[in-house]
């Protein structure tokens, strides 16, 4: 799925399962990144307008799944609390090498928030198709759909401003890698845990 070249064992749900409230204050996060990362490609590359347009209507969207998952927060009367590491996201960011030409620079950062995406899509279809929680599911199957729109979005403004060919090459280096990492998690009640 989504390029993926390894899917997460299903069991991850039923970690899940026993710690809810902990798996929605990670979700609240990953959506509230989500915006941030929006907005820090704006900052940086403000030259590249239709980038720039389609972030900022992403980081509303973003912000808006945070507001989504807040308000269930809310309901069940906890309070979101500090950020967690996400060990997943650490990782991910050691493989493309620091510096370089500033398409280069884009085209990575595109790269990981792709790729990001794609994981995140793949969490939450799994959360759709395997949650006990029918109305949870069928929340987390609508974010799926939204999610797999903004990994596809990440990938085509990559391969647009760089280079076709390397792009492609990067994407499957990168998806190999991402594999290596994934093969120690799948254990934690958190979206990339
Ligand atoms: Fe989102
Ligand atoms: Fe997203």
């Amino acid at each position: 799925m989504l390029g993926l070249k390894l899917p997460t064992d299903p069991r991850w749900v039923n970690i899940v399962e026993k710690n809810i409230e902990e798996i929605l204050i990670d979700h609240a996060y990953c959506e509230q990144k989500a915006a941030s990362t929006a907005i820090s490609l704006i900052v940086s590359f403000p030259e590249y307008t239709e980038l720039v347009e389609e972030m900022i209507a992403l980081s509303r969207e973003e912000m808006g799944h945070f507001k989504m998952v807040h308000d269930r927060i809310i309901t069940r009367g906890i309070v979101l609390g500090r950020d967690r590491k996400d060990e997943y996201v650490v990782e991910l960011l050691k493989f493309f090498p620091k510096g370089g030409s500033r398409t280069n620079q884009l085209v990575h950062r595109l790269l990981y928030a792709g790729l990001i995406e794609a994981r995140s899509c793949e969490r939450f279809r799994l959360l759709s198709e395997e949650l006990e929680d029918k109305e949870l599911a069928e929340f987390y199957h609508k974010l799926m759909v939204s999610e797999a729109g903004h990994y596809t979005m990440f990938l085509k403004f990559a391969r647009k401003y760089g280079n076709r060919e390397e792009v492609d090459k990067k994407w499957e280096d990168l998806l190999a890698y991402e594999a290596q990492i994934m093969k120690n998690l799948g254990k934690k009640e958190s979206i990339h845990g």
